[in-house]
């Protein structure tokens, strides 16, 4: 093949903290599809990941687990790789950012970005957990709101107003690890000085790499200017140290992407192929990075920066895609919406998610959901129903009638249309636009049925004058099946193949759509994929939720881990609880909050004045049935501004929360704005 391409394609390298979920697959089969397409082409294309096993999380769940950082590791992705595999993603190598080649990989790089003199050092201050020894990344903190004083937030920004801060300013501080407040302490980092390369990006970014909402995305912050960007974090940290900085360690981010490289090489070495001839900066080869959006600026800002600096390629292209949500909400663990890609496989095959994720993926990045309903009625319509049925409908007809023989076709020009997609269905494949791939062959399977049913072979049959046509018909039949199950080889290898078994061909590849089945002995058939039903689909759930639910039960009371009920340090004084003032109110008008699903703005009567406070108990109460109701208010709260508007105190209520928490109201009789004591 004189233009064969040569093409080198990622996925995001998983955490290597937890199990494949159905977010994961999204990416994968959206990156498998891609892959499986430019090689049913005939083109050189090679597809690597790795588990991203390096940073403090890791880190600290392997401490837990009385495990070292790799033997905790290990046991992951050994499961991450069987996921994959029984999702039918077809990954040529699978390693891990702790490899050796990863670490002398990530080693040169830095050398080179040292060399190029865009490598600075500057002292960093961080806050420092005395107690575990280590500097606290930003999520392993938590302290009041700088901006609107709420408490509980975490280092970086705020649930309640959104602001973003760092970490260092937050109020009361308590690191998570050890819930003792932190100390301010400075220590030298090294930073990549991208701060240089803000012109370089802008155009980068501008030159087809990118989806334009990616590149708009971008030019945000571009259009600010660049930050330099720490490469380090000090010890304790599960990484590689940075040659000749004893004490400090690559950034986990740094090496993640080397780790691309790094995988790519070991593919190389085990399969005679060279590594340059994808690296160098005027290769001809194409090296293609599917990821989540939520990890642009490090694909498509400090990536290609680096890669230049070092004087790599850049990539080819980005594909960012959008996250995958569940019956329109996102993935929740206590919902049982969460879904792993083991629970998953425990009920269904991988192929009807294959298939429903292809019919909704597009180069954008929008949100893509997964409507449980929608899925299971698509599964059975589709490859069931509209698929699969043209060549059960016609085989039984070949062999049992027909000696298992295909002969001539009618020669109906809906053959020669079908063949003919190819094109305009291969270059949809090529640009990602797999939903709209999958609506056209999904109209051609429409055609095909309906020029079956017209043509009726159950009653052509039944004329000797006529038998020969409902031959040909079937004939017909099995071509265009033969077409449709190669246009969805991509996303349907398994179906594919079961195919390719019963047609009695050769593995399909893309130019096959170029001749017809003639003449051709099929096997026997036997069934290509069944229906499925929406059981199976709420038994994954039930099972996600079931599983939640016993990880999160209430301690034992009397368990020996229970505090004691009388714990001097937990009791306060009387002039501490004085210091409360509560106030019988009214609430005089109750309603939803726009943007909030779990507020209720709450207009108070508090005798000689009114104030608006803002309850989490919508879920629990109807407005119209607060209306009227009196409550208790703690009347000397610091007002609190929220994303919605300042809440001025809060009402008090018992419970856990959602629908099951009740608001505390005084006896009848009470008055708004007595005190409560
Ligand atoms: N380890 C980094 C990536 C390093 S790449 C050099 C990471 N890991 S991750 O496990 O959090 O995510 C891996 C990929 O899965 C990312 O591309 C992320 O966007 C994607 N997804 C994680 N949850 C997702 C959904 N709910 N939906 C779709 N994709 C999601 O980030
Ligand atoms: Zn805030």
């Amino acid at each position: 093949m004189a233009d064969r391409r040569r093409i080198l394609v990622t996925s995001a390298l998983p955490y290597a903290n937890g199990a494949i979920h159905l977010g994961h697959i999204l990416e994968h089969i959206q990156t498998d599809i891609f892959v499986r397409f430019q090689r049913l082409r005939g083109h050189e294309c090679i597809y690597v990941c790795a588990d991203d096993v390096h940073g403090t999380a890791v880190m600290l769940n392997a401490e837990s687990d009385n495990l070292s950082p790799e033997a905790y590791t290990a046991e992951i992705t050994a499961n991450h790789i069987r996921d994959f595999k029984a999702f039918l993603i077809s990954h040529d190598c699978y390693s891990t950012t702790h490899h050796a080649e990863n670490k002398s990989r990530t080693e040169e790089i830095y050398h080179r970005l040292k060399q190029a003199g865009q490598v600075k050092k500057a002292s960093v201050e961080q806050l420092f957990d005395t107690q575990k020894q280590l500097f606290l990344a930003d999520r392993f903190v938590t302290g009041g709101c700088p901006n609107c004083k709420a408490p509980d937030q975490y280092g970086d920004n705020c649930d309640a107003c959104g602001a973003t801060y760092a970490a260092t300013d937050l109020l009361n501080p308590i690191s998570k690890l050890s819930n003792t407040p932190p100390e301010l302490r400075s220590s030298d980092h090294i930073f990549f000085a991208l701060s240089n390369f803000t012109d370089f990006l802008k155009e980068w970014t501008n030159s087809g790499t990118l989806h334009p909402a990616v590149t708009n995305k971008l030019a945000e912050w571009l259009d600010e200017g660049l930050q330099d960007w720490d490469i380090s974090r000090d010890a304790p940290y599960f990484g590689f140290e940075i040659p000749d900085e004893p004490g400090k360690y690559f950034y986990v981010w740094m090496d993640a992407p080397i780790g691309y490289m790094a995988t790519f090489a070991q593919y190389c070495q085990a399969n005679a192929i060279n590594f340059e001839d994808y690296w160098r900066p005027d290769s001809e080869c194409e090296v293609h990075h599917f990821i989540g959006k939520d990890i642009v600026n490090f694909h498509a800002l400090f990536w290609p920066a680096i890669l230049k600096t070092a004087q790599y390629r850049t990539p080819t292209h980005v594909h960012a895609h959008g996250f995958a949500t569940i019956n329109g909400e996102k993935m929740s663990k206590s919902k049982g919406t969460f879904i792993n890609a083991k629970t998953y496989l425990s009920e269904l095959s991988p192929e009807y998610l294959r298939y429903y994720y292809a019919s909704k993926l597009n180069p954008g990045v929008g949100d893509l959901d997964l409507n449980l309903e929608d899925f299971v009625q698509k599964s059975n319509s589709d490859l069931v129903g509209k698929v699969a049925n043209i060549a059960s409908r016609c085989a039984g007809f070949i062999n049992k009638q027909f000696d298992g023989q295909i002969k001539a076709t009618t020669g109906t020009p809906l053959l020669a249309k079908t063949q003919a997609a190819a094109t305009e269905l291969a270059s949809l494949f090529d640009a990602t636009e797999f939903s709209k791939a999958m609506r056209q062959i999904m109209g051609l399977a429409d055609q095909a049925n309906q020029f079956i049913a017209e043509q009726a072979p159950w009653q052509l049959i039944k004329d000797p004058a006529t038998r020969d046509q409902a031959e040909a018909v079937c004939a017909d039949g099995l071509n265009l099946f033969r077409l449709l199950v190669l246009y969805l080889k991509p996303v349907l290898p398994g179906l594919a193949e079961r195919s390719e078994s019963f047609l009695n061909i050769p593995p399909l590849s893309w130019a096959d759509h170029a001749h017809l089945l003639t003449n051709h002995h099929i096997k026997p058939f036997t069934p290509l994929i069944q229906r499925i039903e929406i059981d199976q689909v709420n038994a994954i759930v039930e099972a996600e939720r079931k599983a939640y639910a016993a990880n999160n039960e209430p301690q034992d009371a009397g368990s020996d881990t229970a505090e004691p009920e009388t714990d001097s340090e937990a009791l306060i004084d009387i002039d501490a609880f004085n210091a409360v003032e509560l106030k019988v109110a009214r609430i005089i008008e109750a309603k939803a909050v726009d943007g909030a699903d779990k507020l209720l703005a709450l207009r108070l009567d508090v005798g000689d004045h009114e104030r608006t406070v803002f309850s989490g108990i919508k879920a629990a109460y109807s407005p119209e049935d607060l209306e009227g109701k009196l409550t208790v208010l703690v009347a000397n709260l610091k007002p609190r501004t929220m994303k919605f508007g300042v809440s001025e105190g809060m009402v008090l209520a018992a419970g856990p929360g959602g629908e099951n928490i009740f608001l505390l109201s005084p006896d009848s009789g009470a008055k708004p704005g007595m005190t409560v004591s």
